[in-house]
C-alpha cells in the first residue's frame, strides 16, 4: 500500500452527479456459473434501463479480461484480484452516477462480500443468476465446458473450480427454468419497489 497518500474531497460529488442524471446510482451485481445468462439478462436490463432515459454501464468478464484484467488467468488468487478490481471499477462507475451492471463469475462469497463492503449503504444488489452445471454445459455456447471435460482447459468453474452459491443475494432468478424476459421483469420489480426506478416503468412483453 502506498505511504503518504491522502484522499481529496473534490466539490462535485456523487450526490450532484446523480442529481444531474436524476437517478439513483446502484452496482447490480450478477453472479452466476459460466453460460448461466449473467451477461444476456444484464444486457437486456441495460437496454431496457437506457430506453427509458437511465444512465447505465455493463462491465462483463469476458469483455474486461481483454483489457483491464488481461495479465489475470483463473486461478483462485487471479480470479480474487480480477475481482477487487472490477469491484473498485464499478465502485467508480456509480460514483460517477451511473447504474452499474457487473456480470462476473466472481465464484467466491468473501470477494462479493469485500465488494458490497466498499459501496455506500444501499448501493450494492447481488443477484444470483442460478443455472444448475448440467443446464450451462448444455448450454455451452462458447465450447468452454466440452474443453474442460476434455482437460483442455483447467480450474473451470463447476467442474475443477468451486462455485460459492449467494446466501442472501437481494435476486435470484431461476435462470435454468424462466426465460431471459421474464429474469429482466423480476429484476425491474425489485428496482421498482427499492425505489431505484420511477414509478411508470413499462414491464417488458412475455415471449408467448
Ligand atoms: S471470474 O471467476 O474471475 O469471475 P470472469 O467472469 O471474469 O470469471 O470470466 C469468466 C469467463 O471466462 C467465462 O464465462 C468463460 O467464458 C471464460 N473462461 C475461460 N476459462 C475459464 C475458467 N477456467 N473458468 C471459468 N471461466 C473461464
Amino acid at each position: 500500500m502506498s505511504s503518504n497518500i491522502v484522499w481529496h474531497s473534490h466539490p462535485v460529488d456523487q450526490g450532484a452527479r446523480a442529481e444531474q442524471k436524476r437517478q439513483r446510482p446502484l452496482v447490480i451485481w450478477f453472479t452466476g456459473l459460466s453460460a448461466s445468462g449473467k451477461s444476456t439478462i444484464a444486457g437486456a436490463l441495460e437496454q431496457i434501463l437506457t430506453g427509458q432515459g437511465y444512465h447505465t454501464y455493463l462491465l462483463d468478464g469476458d469483455n474486461v479480461r481483454h483489457g483491464l484484467c488481461r495479465d489475470l488467468g483463473f486461478s483462485d488468487k487471479d480470479r480474487q484480484e480480477n475481482i477487487r478490481r472490477v469491484g473498485e471499477v464499478a465502485r467508480l462507475m456509480a460514483d460517477a452516477g451511473l447504474i452499474t451492471l457487473a456480470a462476473f463469475i466472481s465464484p467466491f462469497r468473501a470477494d462479493r462480500r469485500l465488494v458490497r463492503e466498499i459501496m455506500p449503504e444501499e448501493q450494492f444488489v447481488e443477484v444470483f443468476v442460478d443455472a444448475d452445471l448440467s443446464v450451462c454445459r448444455g448450454r455451452d455456447p462458447k465450447g468452454l465446458y466440452a474443453k474442460a471435460d476434455r482437460g483442455e482447459i483447467k480450474q473451470f468453474t463447476g467442474i475443477d473450480s468451486p462455485y460459492e452459491v449467494p446466501q442472501k443475494p437481494e435476486v435470484h432468478i431461476r435462470a435454468g427454468e424462466v426465460p431471459v424476459a421474464e429474469a429482466v421483469n423480476q429484476l425491474l420489480d425489485y428496482l421498482h419497489r427499492s425505489g431505484v426506478l420511477q414509478a411508470g416503468y413499462q414491464p417488458v412483453a412475455l415471449e408467448a
